[in-house]
């Protein structure tokens, strides 16, 4: 199997140590790739509240027909945030697999990163994403030819297991036998999708195991607990999805918490101005305002699980149909105690999206309209 562009002879090797965080001898903080909201808007709202240390784009979908999509490329090559972004890939198939990764290099991605967690029944039934997970054999094969392929970072970010944890060691022997930069993992199986216990002592298994850095994954909400996590598991960063969405602030907080300093906190009037400026990021030509306000309610299901106990901005914000609706329901909830505290955890019980709790048969992916916190 060859790759039908050797990206190596295009481009000369890639660095492959791993840039350094935004501020020296800190452990790496990651924004955890997202389908539908790690892209360009979004990565460039994030940096205005204070920036990880690495970007991961969503997954690039590889099959025989695949092209790079567009909209994520952008990611990379419009990407103003001033730090690192890796490429995410999501497939099986061996010679395509290397044919998008050295199309990828073409590209200024910090490194190229293969997708072996995405817990959708649609994506696992093909045996990719999650799924690999299963078939240790192919994940030897499938890591093998991508770090043929790649002359600077391969990165995975993978799950603990499918249903069980009985590859676990194995699948991280081949971690180590592929000379892989960097393991982003999430410490669910698949089965576990979003929201059951995160097994943080498996992270802290891997650590020991594997020779490269670890970034710990799964419910990451504040900066206390970003500190708690790397206590236990001696991972070398943490990575974070959905609490980013809710607290963009997420990042900066880490930094003074891993500092020692107190954590500034978010005003519920910063959380107004936030969403103001994710929807101004998230509009585009041609964007009916009934659509923007309805991507809009998908991140604002995790921003309202931090502004009241009661999930009285869920409800009335649920409700909107027009922007003048939408921010007048911000500005009953956010600006009545402008300087009232946004909660740096989620108020308990209070659920991103509590009628759906598991991806629909049809989802064949991981998106805002399936992924519940
Ligand atoms: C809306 C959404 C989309 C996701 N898309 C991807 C993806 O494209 N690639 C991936 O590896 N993981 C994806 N994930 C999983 C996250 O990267 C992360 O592993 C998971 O959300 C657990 O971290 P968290 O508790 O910090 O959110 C997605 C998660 C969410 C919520």
């Amino acid at each position: 199997m060859t790759s039908s562009v050797p990206a190596s002879s295009v481009l000369g090797p890639l660095p492959s140590a791993l840039p350094a965080s935004i501020l020296p001898g800190q452990p790496l903080t990651a924004l955890a790739p997202m389908q539908d909201v790690t892209d360009l808007a979004f990565m460039g709202v994030i940096s205005h509240y204070g920036a990880p240390d690495y970007f991961f784009t969503e997954f690039f979908r590889v099959h025989a027909q695949s092209k790079l999509e567009k909209h994520i490329l952008r990611s990379i090559d419009e990407n103003a945030t001033g730090r690192p972004v890796f490429s995410q890939l999501i497939g099986e198939d061996l010679h395509h697999l290397a044919r998008s990764a050295a199309e990828l290099l073409h590209h200024p991605v910090a490194g190229v990163d293969l997708n072996m967690g995405c817990p959708a029944p649609k994506v696992y039934k093909k045996n990719v994403g999650g799924g690999l997970l299963r078939d240790p054999a192919k994940i030897d094969e499938i890591l093998g030819v991508l770090r043929q392929t790649v002359p600077g970072l391969f990165t995975v970010k993978m799950r603990i297991g499918f249903e069980t944890t009985d590859h676990f060691e194995r699948i991280l022997d081949l971690i180590n036998k592929h000379g892989v930069d960097l393991l982003s993992l999430h410490g669910r199986t698949v089965k576990e999708m979003y929201r059951s216990e995160v097994h943080y002592d498996y992270i802290a298994r891997a650590v020991e195991r594997v020779k490269c850095p670890v970034l710990a994954n799964g419910n990451i909400t504040s900066a206390a607990t970003a500190v708690r996590v790397l206590a236990q598991t001696k991972a070398a960063g943490v990575m974070i999805g959905r609490h980013a969405i809710r607290n963009p602030w997420i990042f900066r907080q880490c930094r003074e918490a891993f500092a020692g300093q107190a954590v500034t906190p978010v005003t519920l009037a910063q959380v107004r101005d936030y969403i103001a400026r994710l929807y101004t990021a998230t509009d585009h030509a041609g964007l009916p305002e009934r659509d923007h306000v309805n991507k809009m309610k998908k991140y604002l299901n995790f921003v309202g699980q931090s502004v009241d106990g009661t999930g009285a901005f869920l409800h009335d914000m649920r409700r909107t149909e027009t922007e003048a609706q939408l921010f007048a329901v911000c500005d009953r909830h956010l600006l009545a105690e402008p300087e009232k505290i946004f909660a740096d955890e989620p108020y308990p019980g209070v659920i991103a999206r509590p009628n759906c709790e598991t991806p629909s048969a049809g989802a064949d992916g991981c998106s805002l309209e399936t992924v519940t916190a």
